[in-house]
């Protein structure tokens, strides 16, 4: 059959907010851990949708490791950015932050690279809805890439097709 295009995927977001757990799960189950641990540096993971082949780099969310995270933005083509919705700690500041390190690296703010943003943890009790995550970052205001924002219950692997459906549609 038809080789699928190969691209690479750049996975951000805070530490604990169940990055190594989406990715995980959209790897084929042969393939899936049961034991996620905390990721230190980085690790590069694949899985396949219908038509693509992903490489994903699933960075640490740990301070300390993320300035790692620039070096890779120029290779990719697209970025997901996983938050926890449920994480009380998550406020304001520091989604502010977050919005900026994935917003403004000078070099790919010219390209029109899709981000897909998970708001993960969705059963948990008080997480927030995906559009109130979408209220706290200014989506809205993004308005040089295409953007989509999921909730998703990744140890369930809920919500995660849709994300990758369309990721596979934006990415050129
Ligand atoms: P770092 O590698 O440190 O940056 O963290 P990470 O973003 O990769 O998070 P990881 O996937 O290691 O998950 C952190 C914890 O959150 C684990 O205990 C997961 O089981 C849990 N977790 C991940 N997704 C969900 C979810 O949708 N719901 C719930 N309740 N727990 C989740
Ligand atoms: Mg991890």
């Amino acid at each position: 059959g038809l080789k699928k295009k190969e691209v690479n995927v750049l996975c951000l977001g805070l530490d604990n907010s169940g990055k190594t757990t989406i990715i995980n799960q959209l790897k084929p189950s042969n393939t899936q851990t049961q034991d996620i641990v905390p990721t230190i540096g980085f690790n590069i993971e694949k899985f396949k949708s219908s038509s693509l082949s992903f490489t994903v780099f699933d960075m640490s969310g740990q301070s300390r490791y993320r300035n790692l995270w620039e070096h890779y933005y120029k290779e990719s083509h697209a970025i997901i950015f996983v938050i926890d919705s449920g994480d009380k700690q998550t406020d304001r500041q520091t989604f502010f932050t977050c919005s900026l390190v994935f917003l403004l690296p000078p070099d790919i703010c010219s390209r029109r690279m899709p981000v897909l943003l998970f708001a993960n943890k969705s059963d948990l009790r008080e997480a927030m809805s995906s559009v109130k995550v979408s209220q706290l970052l200014c989506l809205e205001n993004i308005k040089d890439k295409p953007w989509h924002i999921c909730a998703s219950n990744a140890v369930k692997g809920e919500g995660l097709q849709e994300g990758v459906d369309w990721l596979q549609d934006h990415i050129r």
